[in-house]
């Protein structure tokens, strides 16, 4: 099954021509290059896509491969994988959920959506593309009869509050509104619900290797009681 959707985003009062679809072995070299971009230093360069995880990708879940196209020119990608999630055990890292990007792991009968990353090039962000894409997921999250949307959203800005507060205070300030964060608040605006803060998720510095596991729900699949 492959995604195509045609849309206009806003640059400021301007609409320009955007599409979101499935991304393939054509589209590497621009994607590694968002990777690039997105992840500048201090976040670990070993933590890139290499053509080995994309190709991967694109074999093992295309439906879970997602980027966007603004103008013609790769601007934003998405990726998932299909797991089974037990909620009474949350925590893991992103190494074991994802398999280290590589997805050699991918459940077809897994009931939840995984995301192994999302990234939005700096020269195109706030045009509402990393939002656009998350609920393309969404709807991939539909079509496939899937529970939920699932995944561990780094918390970027606590590096700033680390000398001063816990990584539990930090998430409550954003919780409260007292704080933004630039990953953790892009994803509740995108609809996603905190589950769990996870210590030792990813190597990143910035967020001192905590994520907040959040998640959101197929409105069309009823959960048992206890989520699963
Ligand atoms: C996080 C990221 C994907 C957001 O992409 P984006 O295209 O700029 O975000 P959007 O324009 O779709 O924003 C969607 C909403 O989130 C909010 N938002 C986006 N960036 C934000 C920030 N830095 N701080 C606070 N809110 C933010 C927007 O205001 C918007 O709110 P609205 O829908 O209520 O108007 C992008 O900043 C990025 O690629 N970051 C680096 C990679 C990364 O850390 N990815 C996450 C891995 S867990």
């Amino acid at each position: 099954m492959s995604y195509r959707k045609e849309l206009y985003v806003f640059d400021g009062d301007r609409p320009v021509k955007a599409v979101i679809r499935t991304y393939r072995e054509a589209d590497f070299a621009g994607l590694i290059r968002i990777q690039q971009e997105s992840f500048p230093p201090p976040f670990p360069a070993e933590l890139w896509w290499n053509e080995e995880q994309l190709l991967n990708h694109v074999t093992r879940f295309p439906e879970g491969a997602l980027c966007v196209e603004v103008e013609g020119e790769l601007a934003a990608s998405m990726t998932g994988l299909r797991v089974r999630f037990d909620p009474q055990h949350a925590e893991h890292t992103w190494e074991e959920i994802t398999d280290s990007g590589y997805i050699r792991n991918h459940d077809p009968e897994g009931e939840t959506l995984y995301i192994v990353d999302i990234c939005v090039r700096p020269a195109y962000r706030k045009l509402g593309l990393g939002k656009w894409l998350m609920l393309s997921m969404y709807e991939v999250v539909v079509q496939l009869g899937l529970k939920r949307l699932l995944g561990g959203g780094r918390i970027p800005g606590y590096h700033r509050h680390a000398d001063s507060m816990s990584a539990e205070d930090y998430v409550e300030a954003v919780m409260a509104g007292r704080l933004k964060d630039p990953v953790m608040t892009f994803l509740l605006r995108c609809g996603r619900t905190p589950v769990k803060l996870i210590p030792g998720y990813l190597e990143d510095e910035e967020s001192r290797g905590y994520a907040m596991l959040m998640e959101w729900r197929n409105p069309f699949a009823h959960l048992s009681a206890n989520g699963r």
